[in-house]
């Protein structure tokens, strides 16, 4: 979480800085500010709550002047969000000013070393030890201080270092969290991600963890722990700039479910030659995955959900016993992991800190492992040994949807791709392949038959709760679809097995409380329907999500999203997309910040 930029250039730093920083606000949004080097002294701008309000203290960054500056987006760790909590951080001297992205975990004790020794503290974040430590250790050659410091912390960083010393030089330092340099020309830049680069320049380059970077305005040294010369390779973006903006649309949201059939379309069609599956990226062989006893799937938040969805098909299609484990959980269960298992990792940033740990964790026990991941050169995709790109291009709503179908996506084609692979395709095989070619198509259909979504929310969004049931595939989409509910609308919503729901939760059934039934799974259609009855008999509403002929559903439920008939392994894909739009509509009843929920980040970097 919390996004850090920098820039040295010839051009007036500040508007370049909250620019970048505008698009960086999905990593946090609760304080902002500025550093950067004026005349004489460095100036700090900072304030609580959005970039906006940095925008609106400095108009538009044109009264903080000075060509080379560093600036930070915060989600709250250590301290509230307040101005004084809010980066960048000045050291008592007010040579440097520093912003970090990650955790100090040994922070107390460096605190209480640097208390000792006289510096003071104006802040209760972690991150104020780093600049204090650059302070103890500067004697001339700020290289060196950051160099010293860095040793001395433990946990993930990824700095920005300003000094009043060196006026037009940035510093960038990284250690497990993101961090791009971006090349101009007469002009440098640094960057969490990529989105706040594309508009300035379309050379990056990703620095590994314990490498330096010092900027200037004609030029970029690279350096490792020792402070010996680093050689890095520049690659290409490739994401335009109107990706990373809402096109018209009211909220990116919506902009990012409206692009799914797009989205799904670029990580499938690369994936398809002659009705063949091939990954040309994938260096696992047909020998190797027989050697494979069992599959874990390890990811956070809605990438878990892709996985509980795709646990369904790989076992469908590959034999080979699937497991699915929050990283969470998997980092600290001691896990029954060895060189007989595949470790698939999935998601959309790459750099969310309990996935990585639980990849690290598995490799370490002899796991093959493989990712699948949107960012291109994240973490994640850098430490698996096979990765996959999902293609959905950038993500900026907090809320996750094309970044989700598109991981339904290449779950779907890996599980053809290893029944290839392991010579057990069956004769359905063409026929799945017609299928993930029509999905594109499917999810279009999906939106489109659903134009009434914006009444039904109207008629939900007072619920104090709702209950989101389904069985097998259907179960997968209805906890990702419960949890799209809650990130977004702040409603209570809770996702069941529906065959598990009498066993305790039907307690909380009550006259008009909202069911959302998914029912498109033909083969245990016939069971949900008999879980629906049982909640209407308790009285509850139902809005059931299946197809326009399933008559028996039409005939006991209050309300209806239909999609296209699509077969039943790859139905969570199709029906996950009105859900999104209903949890859009609802959010949007109740006037929630849609693009930026209160409390969450995009990109969760820290336990
Ligand atoms: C956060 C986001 C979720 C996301 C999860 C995992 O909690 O708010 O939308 O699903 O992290 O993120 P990842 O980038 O690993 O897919």
């Amino acid at each position: 979480m919390c996004g850090i930029v920098g820039y040295t250039g010839s051009a007036q730093a500040a508007p370049i800085l909250l620019e970048g920083l505008s698009k960086l606000e999905y990593r946090g949004y609760d304080s902002a500010g500025i550093a950067v080097m004026g005349s004489k002294d460095i100036s700090v701008v900072k304030v609580t709550g959005r970039i906006a309000g940095l925008c609106e203290k400095t108009d538009n960054g044109r009264t903080v002047e000075g060509c080379a500056g560093i600036g930070h987006t915060r989600w709250a760790t250590h301290g509230a969000p307040t101005e004084e909590n809010a980066h960048p951080h000045l050291s008592n001297d007010g040579r440097f000013a520093v912003v970090h992205n990650g955790i100090i975990e040994n922070y107390q004790t460096l605190r209480e070393e640097l208390k000792e020794k006289g510096y003071h503290f104006d802040s209760e974040t972690d991150t104020e030890v780093i600049v204090h430590l650059i302070e103890m250790y500067y004697h001339g050659d700020v290289k060196k201080a950051l160099i010293q410091t860095v040793n001395r912390l433990q946990g993930s960083y990824a700095l920005g270092v300003l000094c009043r010393d060196e006026p037009d030089r940035i510093y960038a330092a990284r250690e497990a969290s993101p961090l791009i340099i971006g090349l101009g020309v007469g002009e440098n830049y640094f960057a969490s991600d990529v989105t706040a680069l594309v508009a300035y320049t379309r050379n990056a380059v990703y620095l590994d963890d314990g490498e330096f970077a010092e900027l200037t305005r004609d030029g970029a040294a690279f350096f490792d722990c020792l402070g010996q010369p680093v050689k890095k390779s520049v690659s290409r973006i490739t994401w335009d700039v109107q990706a990373a903006e809402k096109g018209g649309y009211d909220h990116f949201m919506l902009k990012e479910i409206m692009e799914q059939p797009g989205a799904v379309k670029a990580a499938i069609s690369p994936r398809m030659k002659n009705n063949e599956v091939v990954f040309e990226e994938l260096a696992i062989t047909g020998n190797e995955l027989a050697g494979i006893r069992k599959i874990v799937i390890t990811a956070c938040g809605s990438a878990y959900y892709a996985g509980c969805s795709g646990k369904y098909v790989l076992e469908a299609l590959t034999h080979i016993p699937v497991e699915v484990v929050l990283a969470s959980e998997l980092r600290y269960s001691n896990p029954l992991i060895d060189n007989t298992t595949l470790l698939i990792v999935i998601s959309q940033s790459g750099e969310t800190a309990d996935t990585i740990a639980a990849l690290k964790e598995c490799r370490a026990r002899g796991a093959r492992t493989l990712a699948i991941v949107n960012v291109v050169g994240s973490t994640i995709a850098k430490l698996a040994d096979d990765t996959v790109y999902t293609w959905a291009g950038p993500e900026i709503a907090v809320a996750t949807t094309k970044g989700f179908t598109t991981q339904l996506a290449v779950l779907y084609l890996l599980s053809l791709y290893f029944s290839r692979l392991l010579g057990i395709a069956g004769e359905d095989y063409a026929e799945h392949i017609r299928i993930l070619k029509s999905l594109p198509r499917l999810i279009q259909q999906s939106i489109d038959m659903n134009h009434g979504l914006p009444k039904l929310a109207e008629k939900y969004h007072t619920a104090n709760s709702l209950f989101f049931i389904g069985r097998n595939t259907d179960y997968a989409a209805a906890l990702e679809g419960a949890l799209k509910m809650k990130e977004i609308s702040y409603l209570h919503a809770e996702a069941y097995a529906a065959g598990e729901l009498k066993h305790g939760t039907i307690a909380l059934i009550e006259e008009h409380t909202p069911v959302i039934a998914l029912c498109c799974n033909r083969r245990i259609m016939e069971k949900t329907l008999s879980n629906i009855v049982e909640v209407k008999a308790r009285g509850a509403e139902v809005l059931a999500v299946s197809y326009r002929d399933n008559t028996k559903i039409l005939s006991v439920a209050d309300d209806f999203i239909f999609i296209p008939e699509v077969a039943d392994i790859f139905s969570a894909i199709v029906e996950i997309v009105p859900l999104q739009l209903l949890a859009y509509y609802v959010a949007k009843e109740n006037g929630c910040d849609i693009d930026k929920p209160k409390n969450l980040a995009k990109s969760v970097t820290v336990e």
